[in-house]
C-alpha cells in the first residue's frame, strides 16, 4: 500500500479523500429537464476533492501522495485512475463500493447527481486513522478535503488535524467544517454558501472572522467570480479576479485549494493571487482537477490583492 511513498525527508503533499468517487462527466448540447439526452462526449476518472488537489498539484509539478478509502467494483477503477493519471497512492480499502457522482455540462453550467457514498465502518475507519499518522508525518503539507463518508462522526478531520505534525488546509463543511476549525487546521477554504451555513453571518468578511476566532489560522473564502478574502492573523486581503470566465467552475474550488498548498512558503498577498489565477484556470477545463495554463498566464498580471481593515483581526 505505501510502496509509493519516499524517504522520510522527502517533501510532498498529502491529499486526503474520505469520500473518493468516480466520477462520470457528460456534455450535454442543450439539458431540458424531463427530457433524454445524448451526451456528446463522456469521461470517466477518479475523482472527490482530495483527488482533485492532486491533479492540479501534479500539473503545477509537484509531487503528491493520494490518500482516502475505496471499496468494490467502483474503487477498483478510482485506483487504476489515479495510477494512469500519473499520481501516487496510498489509498484504504473500505468495505462498502466507492460511490459515483454525474456532472452533466451544458451550456456553460454543470448539474452534478452525487451519490453519498457506503457507510465507512468503525473498524475501516480506525485502520485508515492508524496508516494515516506515518503518511501525515512523510508530508509538507497535508489537504483535507470534501464530505464525509456516512458512517464518520463529525469531528473525523478534528481527529486528522490533532493527529497532523505539518501544516492543514481544511476544505470541507457543515459540522464537520465547524469541528475542523476547532482543531486549529492552518487554512480553512469555504466558499461563499458553506461560509453562510456554518456562521449565519451574510457578509463573508464577518464570517471569515468568525471562523478565525474559532480557531483557524487563517480563513481563504472563496467567492466564485468575485475572487477570494482572505483573513489570517498577518492580516486580512480582497483579491478580485480580472474578468468572470465560463465554463464548468465545480473543481474551480479545489484548483484554489491546490494552489495555496502548493504556495505555502509565499507572503500572504502572492499566495492568494496565486490561487485565484490557479482557480480561474480551472473554470474553461471541462473535467474538475484540470487548469488551463493560458488562462492562467493571461490572468495573473491583472490580479489586484488589495489589504483590508486588519484591526478587527487582532
Ligand atoms: N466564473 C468564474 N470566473 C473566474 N474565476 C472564477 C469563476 N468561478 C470561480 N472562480 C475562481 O475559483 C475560485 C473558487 O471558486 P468557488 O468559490 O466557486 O469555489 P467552490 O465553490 O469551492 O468550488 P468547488 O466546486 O471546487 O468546491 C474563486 O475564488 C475564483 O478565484
Ligand atoms: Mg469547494
Amino acid at each position: 500500500m505505501l510502496s509509493g511513498a519516499r524517504g522520510a525527508n522527502h517533501q510532498h503533499i498529502l491529499t486526503v479523500t474520505l469520500n473518493a468517487a468516480l466520477d462520470v462527466t457528460y456534455q450535454v448540447p442543450s439539458l431540458r429537464l424531463g427530457h433524454s439526452h445524448r451526451p456528446t462526449a463522456t469521461d470517466m476518472r477518479a475523482g472527490g476533492k482530495g483527488v482533485n488537489v492532486a491533479r492540479v498539484l501534479h500539473a503545477l509539478g509537484h509531487e503528491t501522495m493520494v490518500t482516502g478509502l475505496v471499496g468494490g467494483e467502483t474503487g477498483n477503477a478510482i485506483r487504476a485512475d489515479v495510477l494512469v493519471s500519473g499520481l501516487r497512492e496510498a489509498l484504504f480499502d473500505m468495505a462498502g463500493p466507492s460511490r459515483r457522482t454525474v456532472t452533466i455540462v451544458s451550456d456553460g453550467a454543470a448539474t452534478a447527481v452525487n451519490e453519498p457514498g457506503p457507510r465507512v465502518s468503525i473498524s475501516d475507519w480506525a485502520d485508515f486513522v492508524g496508516g494515516y499518522h506515518a503518511l501525515a508525518a512523510r508530508a509538507s503539507v497535508v489537504v483535507l478535503s470534501g464530505s464525509l463518508p456516512p458512517g464518520l462522526p463529525d469531528d473525523a478531520y478534528a481527529q486528522l488535524i490533532r493527529a497532523t505534525p505539518t501544516p492543514v488546509i481544511l476544505d470541507t463543511s457543515g459540522p464537520p467544517l465547524l469541528a475542523g476549525v476547532a482543531a486549529r487546521p492552518s487554512v480553512v477554504k469555504p466558499n461563499a454558501h458553506e461560509l453562510i451555513e456554518a456562521t449565519g453571518l451574510d457578509d463573508p468578511v464577518a464570517g471569515a472572522r468568525a471562523l478565525l476566532h474559532r480557531g483557524a489560522h487563517a480563513v481563504v473564502a472563496s467567492l466564485g467570480p468575485d475572487g477570494m478574502i482572505a483573513v489570517s492573523h498577518e492580516g486580512s486581503w480582497r483579491v478580485r479576479v480580472p474578468e468572470e470566465l465560463r465554463g464548468n467552475p465545480t473543481g474551480a474550488g479545489d484548483a484554489c485549494v491546490a494552489a495555496l498548498a502548493a504556495g505555502r512558503a509565499l507572503e500572504w498577498p502572492d499566495r492568494l493571487a496565486e490561487a485565484v489565477a490557479i482557480s480561474a484556470a480551472a473554470v474553461p477545463c471541462p473535467l474538475a482537477g484540470d487548469i488551463d495554463p493560458d488562462t492562467y498566464t493571461r490572468l495573473r498580471p491583472a490580479i489586484t490583492v488589495e489589504a483590508l481593515d486588519a484591526r478587527a483581526d487582532r
